[in-house]
């Protein structure tokens, strides 16, 4: 059930100009009758992304992404459709109008304000905290760790004082209730009273993407236990979906990201100028996270600490990465155990440096491998080998699982051939899905499905942005090409749009992306208004092109709409339609 109606998704829209919206993220530049600038979502050196003001669309010609000024907030902004709308509508001043939620998902959501209000609350006290008399203690054990006051403003970084109770005191007398406060996590509560969770600690206030304080890590300030105290599991805060940093972090497509383990390491980080640091929440890295960088990098540099722990703790991210597109890196700090300590022992330009030479996650994975056994003994080389041709069975790509196996048999001096002849072997142990044949019939049929889907698809685009680009070719084709020649679904349904748009002389491809409101829709539907129909051509090219487009289009629909014939009155039309189809000159459009 949609949420908002057309013409409320259709004002928000029509009410963010796209260049002034993207202008605010992107740095555009004329260029003829539009703007080009840097994609925001993928790294590049000259701009292949351009807006289109007529249009009020986007395009990147470099990764292909697409839109109007809704899908490219969602893109950005890494928010829902809802999100977006609301995003945009205050922005633009329109006050929509208030959603309708049952009573019990009223309640919720009321409780999720409150909570993130507390949050806040409980964040300014904090730093306040830390900034006053009381706060001497925090205050210095930050200065003694190197941070400025920049940074600890920057991260809102705050103390928690000695009394035990201040915050509750302080939230009480705010006017909260207890059971409101329960759920904050904030506060310890028994028989005998309530107590702050924190006390006596630094503290971190943890973000979620979109600077909402969902959570916090608490550190003594000695070598006392526990050294860090965190929020517990809340209404806000599931530590399996959010990264520490990743607020400050985000910033469109990076070219790389860095992953760490610890609060002081990302904020160390971002101080040293290395903005693209996170952390994972004091447990290990997640599914959900990996899933959560790669909207925002290809490429992850791990600087886990490196110790046993830290190296366990890497060999368990990798095929997460892996698993979720993104290819990891591995930065070594020893004799550091940090990215924390080691930028205070050597500095941001050696950081960089040991950045530079990230070893790649499964050369790294290999040389964990290697450590297990002592390779002078041919049984315990054997073991290896074998060990390192079960690992090569992760690359389900042909190719790239032969470049590593070149290159891990260059390495430790093994024959080609022999550890090709192994990982066959194991291939061929593995479970279906592993085994080469499976994976090539695999690609085959989806590259069958593709090509068919594409031939007419691709016809289909072409006419669409051609009719975008030259509204008058409208009245020249109506007859011929109607939106049910669209056999596609989705065509169909923006043909519809758009030949309803044409009827009413004002063609407005942004508005028909609204219809769609989930990423995918609206890149596909964007997709269909950008493709080139070659405008150097001329005249005389331009006709016969549109003429073969136009044949094909009607040949394609008459042959589909025979297939799945179920009425005898459409037959009738079909088999006087594809007479005309026999007699080109009657169909001639010119130009
Ligand atoms: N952690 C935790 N609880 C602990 C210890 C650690 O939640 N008792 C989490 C914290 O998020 C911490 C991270 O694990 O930031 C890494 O822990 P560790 O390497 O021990 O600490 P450092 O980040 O190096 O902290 P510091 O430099 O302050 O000692
Ligand atoms: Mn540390």
């Amino acid at each position: 059930m949609p949420r908002y109606t057309e013409e409320q998704i259709e004002q928000v829209r029509a009410a963010n100009d796209v260049v002034d919206v993207i202008g605010s993220y992107v740095r555009l530049k004329r260029s003829g009758s539009g703007y080009v600038g840097l994609c925001p979502f993928h790294s590049e050196k000259t701009p292949s992304f351009s807006v289109n003001p007529a249009r009020q669309m986007y395009k990147c010609f470099g990764c292909g992404v697409g839109g109007n000024v809704l899908t490219f907030i969602m893109e950005y902004e890494n928010y829902s459709f809802p999100e977006a709308m609301e995003y945009l509508a205050e922005r633009a001043g329109i006050v929509l109008p208030k959603k309708e939620l049952s009573a019990q998902q009223k309640r919720e959501e009321n409780l999720r304000m409150t909570l993130l209000e507390i949050n806040r609350k409980a964040a300014s006290y904090y730093y306040a905290k830390l900034k006053s008399p009381q706060g001497k203690l925090g205050y210095e054990y930050l200065q003694n760790r190197q941070l400025s006051e920049d940074t600890i403003r920057r991260f809102g970084l705050g103390y928690a004082g000695q009394g035990g109770g201040e915050l509750y005191q302080y939230l009480k007398h705010e006017g909260y209730d207890d059971r409101t406060l329960q759920e904050t996590g904030l506060f310890k509560m028994d028989e005998r009273g309530v107590y702050d969770k924190f006390w006596n600690r630094v503290i971190f206030p943890i973000m979620d993407v979109n600077n909402r304080v969902i959570g916090f890590g608490g550190r003594v300030m000695g070598d006392a236990k526990p050294k860090y105290l965190n929020s517990p599991e809340t209404k806000l805060f599931d530590k399996r979906r959010h990264l520490f940093g990743l607020n400050y972090a985000k910033q469109g497509k990076r070219k790389n990201m860095i992953l760490c383990e610890g609060y002081m390491d990302v904020i160390s980080l971002h101080q040293a100028g290395f903005t693209g640091a996170v952390a994972s929440l004091g447990t290990a890295f997640t599914e959900q996270q990996a899933n959560l960088l790669r909207r925002y990098t290809e490429e992850v540099l791990l600087t886990y600490d490196s110790d046993g722990a830290g190296i366990k703790a890497a060999l368990r991210a990798i095929p997460l990465l892996r698993k979720a597109g993104i290819s990891g890196r591995i930065v070594h700090m020893d004799p550091y155990k940090d990215p924390d300590e080691f930028i205070k022992a050597l500095g941001a330009e050696a950081f960089q440096e040991r950045m530079d030479q990230a070893e790649n996650s499964f050369f790294f994975e290999i040389g964990v491998l290697r450590q297990e056994y002592d390779i002078s003994d041919p049984e315990q080389r054997t073991k290896f080998i074998h060990g390192m041709a079960r690992k090569l069975l992760v690359f389900e790509d042909k190719v790239q699982r032969d470049s590593y196996l070149e290159a891990l048999a260059a390495k430790y001096t093994v024959r080609q051939e022999d550890l090709r002849s192994l990982v066959i072997r194991y291939a061929n142990q593995m479970p279906e899905g592993y085994q080469e044949v499976m994976e090539e019939r695999r690609q085959e049929s989806r590259q069958a499905v593709k090509k068919r889907e594409d031939g007419i698809c691709y016809s289909y685009r072409l006419l669409l942005s051609w009719l975008i680009e030259c509204p008058e070719l409208y009245t020249k084709i109506k007859s011929v090409i109607q939106p049910v020649d669209f056999v596609d679904e989705m065509y169909h349904q923006v043909a519809e749009l758009l030949y309803q748009q044409l009827e009413e002389g004002k063609q407005e491809p942004a508005k028909i992306i609204n219809r769609f409101q989930d990423i995918e829709g609206q890149k596909q539907v964007a997709e269909m208004f950008q493709t080139d129909f070659a405008a150097e051509m001329n005249k005389q090219e331009q006709e016969k092109a549109i003429n073969e487009l136009v044949v094909r289009i009607k040949e394609h629909s008459i042959e589909h709409r025979t297939r799945n014939l179920t009425d005898m009155g459409e037959l009738q039309e079909l088999v006087r339609q594809k007479k005309m189809l026999q007699n080109p000159e009657k169909l001639h459009i010119s130009l």
